[in-house]
């Protein structure tokens, strides 16, 4: 039985897992041996949990400090992984200054927050989610609240501008954008559908969709590969983003099967379109996790022993 990573390969795609820098810090005074072990023999593509996120990189206005995500792309480009680029625009993770901002003003620090980033890491970061998030379950773009910072603040144009702005601090990059509740022919895939036919015909640089598969081990995805497809025949590509799968609380009887089941279909609708580039885990033991046990939604147990779910995928691959 290989390693993900090498029967990934053999199927034309990569595997990943969101990270952390602190248990892939090389230093084993702050590092986890076992940690960093799994993830350079098994993973191919890596991207950082939170490292990315605006509130990490700049604080404080002009304060930028990129040693944590430098951390895990060092630990990627050691290990010949790739990194995906986790997330320039984002109505969550911003900090308080950038909260405060609108108008030009806001414009301004978006267009420096998303050059400086891009620049910073060239060509080691050559995948970015550029927009996380957009858009209501109904598929209109967010609006009120603080999820609508972004459209009510800048206006619908915040998407076309912040493509072109990373595009042109890296032309080689592979531009995406990132969503939740796309699996399925759901009115939230529709209206991303129609807005990145927008983007196209606009002329915008945007070159993927992620779906992020946040997923129950009671949840479906029958309609995963058609969506899947759909966007990828607008000529993207198409990547599984974020997968996780959370256990019922308390688990009841085939609860790790049930979560197998639906890490392999995932995997599955991946490979059976030619055009989804990759399969990406948020989070690969539940010992670093934003849903540790009970929940307990990543291939690993705390102890790294494989769950049912890795060798599903490993079957699958
Ligand atoms: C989550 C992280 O996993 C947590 O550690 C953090 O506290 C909040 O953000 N969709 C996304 C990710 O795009 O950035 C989120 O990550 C999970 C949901």
């Amino acid at each position: 039985p290989g390693r993900l990573r090498d029967l990934a390969q053999a199927a034309g795609v990569k595997i990943g897992s969101a990270v952390r820098a602190a248990p892939l810090n090389p230093d084993p005074a702050v590092g986890d041996e076992d940690y960093r072990d799994w993830a350079r023999e098994q993973l191919s593509t890596l991207t950082a949990e939170n490292e990315l996120k605006w509130d990490h990189v700049e604080p404080a206005r002009g304060r930028f400090n990129f040693a944590a995500a430098d951390t895990i792309v060092q630990f990627a480009h050691e290990t010949e992984q790739t990194v995906r680029g986790h997330t320039l625009v984002w109505h969550s993770a911003l900090p308080a200054w950038v909260s405060a901002l609108s108008g030009d003003q806001l414009e301004a620090a978006l267009q420096t927050h998303i050059t400086s980033t891009v620049s910073h890491f060239g060509s080691d970061v050559a995948i970015w989610d550029v927009v996380n998030e957009p858009l209501n379950d109904s598929g209109s773009l967010r609006s009120g609240g603080s999820q609508g910072f972004w459209k009510d603040r800048l206006g619908e144009d915040y998407i076309d501008e912040s493509f072109r702005w990373a595009h042109a601090a890296n032309p080689t990059a592979r531009l995406y954008l990132n969503e939740y509740g796309i699996e399925s022919d759901s009115p939230k895939a529709r209206g991303l559908y129609e807005l990145v036919k927008g983007l196209l015909a606009r002329g915008v640089p945007i070159h993927g969709i992620g779906f992020q598969t946040h997923k129950l081990e009671t949840s479906r995805l029958s309609g995963l590969a058609d969506s899947l497809r759909r966007f990828a025949d607008l000529g993207l590509e198409v990547a599984i983003t974020e997968l996780g799968v959370k256990l019922l609380t308390p688990a009841g009887g085939d609860s790790l099967g049930r979560q197998a089941d639906v890490y392999g279909w995932v995997t599955a609708a991946c490979l059976a379109v030619p055009r989804c580039v990759s399969v990406t885990a948020w989070g690969f033991t539940d010992r670093y996790s934003w849903i540790p046990a009970p929940g307990a939604a990543t291939m690993l147990t705390d102890q790294y022993v494989p769950k049912p779910a890795y060798y599903r995928v490993r079957d699958v691959l």
